[in-house]
């Protein structure tokens, strides 16, 4: 195996919580799900061992998820959906671009402190 071990990571929001609660979670929204088929698309092209799906606990967009991170690039995308898997590995993962319709940026975080009732930066 060469190190590091893998060209990139992509963390998928998995955070389970209690029904009802004000944030909601990305496990309802199918987080577990999506993991599994970043996993499975990931093995189909080969790229076990190189690109790791990985699930990991609240991101903090819990309003806006499934929330899902690479690294090293550092991309974020919110919204995401197992229809989104194919296009987010093929530009992201395979490639190093960026699924313009679901990258947060500046207006996500805008939105999400909206939703939170706190101020704007
Ligand atoms: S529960 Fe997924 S970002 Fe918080």
């Amino acid at each position: 195996m060469a190190f590091p071990p893998y060209e990139k990571h992509i963390f998928i929001c998995n955070n389970q919580r209690s029904a009802g609660h004000p944030r909601g979670c990305c496990d309802e929204k199918g987080g577990s799900e999506l993991r599994l088929a970043f996993v499975e698309a990931l093995d189909r092209r080969g790229l076990k061992g190189r690109i790791r799906a990985n699930k990991t606990g609240c991101l903090n967009a819990c309003e806006l998820g499934v929330a899902v991170v690479i690294y090293p690039a550092g991309t974020w995308y919110l919204g995401v959906t197992q229809q989104d898997v194919e296009e987010i590995v093929e530009t992201s993962l395979v490639g190093d671009g960026i699924v313009e319709r679901l990258v947060a940026g500046p207006d996500s975080w805008e939105r999400l402190a909206s939703m939170r009732g706190l101020p704007e930066k």
